[in-house]
């Protein structure tokens, strides 16, 4: 490391630099490393490339030495073809399958809600999202067609603020938000103009990914792109390299945070069934527990399997998807790969949706002794079968699901496996990619699915609450991908988060009936004490500090509409092409509460 400081820190202009790549100089590695890139640049040029390089050595944990030493072993591994699981067995591990609405669903989300005063949340938003195609943000998109101010980042802040207020026990609950340069700016801003969603600044910290430099061929050399070294993106395992390096884990610990939720940027139903998943966390005492649900052979979700060598090393991990089948048919016992369970329909290896629960000790503890580096692996695309150069430039790549390796061998790891339903329905694809992917049988995981997703799940919610209502509304096909609706049901989370919440806004006594062409948005401190039909569109919306007590209401009107938007059609928003649908309103009752308590009896 000593010898990397100096280098950098002497070799202030082109002409010493020159001297440091001097074989025969002692300041050699890096430099030499270097060498090729500066072949036939100017004075001015060098300075620069060698400015830029100083910087990527500060910014990697093992500086630019280690980055390359890891690149050539890795990128040799890959030539040679060596198998990354080669000697470990795999099989099904351990872990909590919980069905929504059972008695062991209920007492999970019970201990889960005692543990939200000591959980914070880490929300990894520095991805391009390539697939979606989205110019902006994507923690900017709404999760709502009919309420566009709903965006991701909104959703995820009003869950954090609600379950402060009901389960925080005074204390505010911390959320740390990584971000890249691709999505930094952009994500400040969306904060800064929204006045934080209400949170404040004190408890929110952003920590920015830096790139990493691209390697153009096995040997490691970097790619040079515009007269400097090309960067590319690492993955989101450096969000845990972050929450050491920035110091957030350690003053999260010391101020009394016990778990740790890490979730993605445009998973927006993933709060409901978080109280659930702490609350195995708790029973279980899991050092890392992965949210999963029942995986379709095939799909781009990775599955949870538990390794084990003959030398005595064993994991419980996540193995990505593009690995799991020649994984699987390596074994005699699972020699067709991957491929479904005959019983169940689905593979039998639960599929890592990437939101985890990490208990703090452990985790502080590992950060500790490991620096919060996950294994680093790498993916080139080889121009040819000599596998010398790439068809375009590689870099190391790690991701966050990749912690338990970080742990000791006796560290509990293990994984709540839920019905899709209530975890989730992320925005991944591009609706024409998503209509490919719909058409194969795959999860379409576009703009409108994830909107179908989550009103269905409002509306499953209100149903296991007691209400009266039907799973299906609208449906057709929109885009090429075939959208069954529910009705329009929004449950915002200012109304409640979880299962038992949205049982507490409704009375044992209460009569709730809601027809399938009906849309429903509720907000805040709202409470169905007696009778609601509804046919049509209705709002309820109760402000902070206002409540609205449901008594008696009837509402039928012509309601909302989900209409096909054209991709070519000119009036359609980006986000409306994005789902290949609008939804219209040609009729809505609103009851709003701004300040008082409300009680709606129209008797
Ligand atoms: P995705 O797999 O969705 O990748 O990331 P992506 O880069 O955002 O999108 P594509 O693959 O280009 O279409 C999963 C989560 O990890 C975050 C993303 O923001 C998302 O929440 N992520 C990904 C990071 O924070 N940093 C990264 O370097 C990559």
């Amino acid at each position: 490391m000593a010898v990397i400081r100096s280098w950098h820190q002497h070799a202030r202009c082109a002409q010493e630099f020159v001297l440091a790549t001097d074989p025969s100089s002692p300041v050699v590695f890096p430099p030499l490393l270097l060498r090729h890139l500066f072949e036939g640049l100017g004075e001015e040029q060098k300075a620069k490339l060698l400015e830029q390089a100083a910087e990527l050595d500060g910014q990697l944990p093992g500086g630019l030495e280690g980055y390359v030493t890891n690149a050539r072993k890795l990128l040799k591994d890959s030539k040679e073809g060596v198998n990354p699981y080669e000697g470990f067995a795999p099989s099904v591990p351990q872990g909590e399958h919980l069905k929504v609405g059972s008695e062991d669903f209920e007492r999970m989300e019970k201990l889960g809600r005692e543990a939200l005063s000591q959980t914070g949340f880490v929300l990894v938003a520095g991805g391009l999202g390539e697939r979606l195609g989205y110019k902006g943000i994507k923690v900017s998109l709404p999760l709502y067609d009919a309420l566009e101010s709903e965006c991701f980042l909104k959703l995820y802040i009003s869950h954090i603020l609600y379950i402060q207020e009901k389960f925080g026990k005074g204390k505010k609950i911390p959320l740390a938000i990584m971000t890249s340069d691709d999505t930094h700016a952009m994500t400040e801003k969306l904060l800064q103009d929204n006045n934080y969603f209400g949170m404040d600044s004190s408890q929110l910290t952003i920590m920015k990914q830096n790139k990493v430099p691209a390697i153009k061929d096995s040997d490691g050399h970097f790619a040079i792109k515009d007269g400097k070294i090309e960067t590319k993106p690492h993955g989101h395992g450096d969000v845990h390299t972050l929450m050491h390096q920035t110091g957030v884990a350690k003053s999260w610990k010391d101020s009394g945070v016990k778990y740790v939720v890490f979730f993605q940027d445009t998973n927006g139903i993933i709060f409901r069934s978080l109280p659930a998943v702490l609350g195995v966390s708790v029973s279980n005492k899991f050092a890392v527990n992965s949210v999963c649900v029942p995986r379709t052979p095939g799909e781009a979700v990775g599955g949870i399997c538990r390794l084990e060598h003959k030398d005595g090393r064993a994991f419980t991990v996540n193995v990505e998807y593009n690995q799991l089948d020649p994984l699987l048919r390596s074994t005699e016992q699972f020699s067709n790969g991957d491929v479904a369970d005959a019983k169940t329909g689905f593979s039998p290896f639960p599929g890592n949706i990437n939101v985890l629960v990490i208990d703090m000790d452990s985790y502080h503890s590992t950060l500790s002794s490991s620096g919060g580096r996950v294994n680093e692996f790498v993916n080139p695309k080889y121009a040819d079968a000599s596998k010398q150069a790439f068809k375009s430039p590689t870099r190391l790549e790690c991701m966050m699901q990749d912690f338990p390796l970080l742990l000791s061998t006796e560290s509990k790891v293990g994984f709540t496996t839920l019905d899709r339903w209530i975890c989730f329905s992320p925005v991944k694809n591009n609706i024409q990619d998503a209509a490919a992917k719909s058409e194969k049988g795959l999860p379409p995981e576009s703009a409108g699915t994830a909107e179908r997703d989550a009103m269905a799940l409002n509306t499953r919610m209100l149903q296991m609450a007691g209400a009266k209502i039907p799973e299906v509304g609208q449906a057709g096909t929109y885009a090429g991908i075939k959208l069954d609706f529910s009705p329009m049901v929004v449950l915002l989370p200012s109304f409640g988060t979880s299962l038992s919440d949205i049982k507490d806004r409704i009375s044992p006594g209460a009569s709730i009936e809601i027809t399938s062409r009906s849309a429903l948005v509720v907000e805040g401190e709202v409470f169905f004490e007696g009778k609601l039909k509804l046919d049509g569109a209705l709002e309820l919306r109760a402000q902070p500090g206002s409540s609205i007590i449901v008594k008696n209401l009837e509402v039928t009107n012509s309601g909302w509409e989900i209409v096909e938007v054209k991709q070519d059609d000119p009036s359609a928003t980006v986000t409306q092409a994005m789902r290949g649908y609008k939804v219209v309103k040609h009729e809505t009752r609103s009851i709003v509460a701004d300040s008082e308590k409300k009680v709606v009896d129209e008797a």
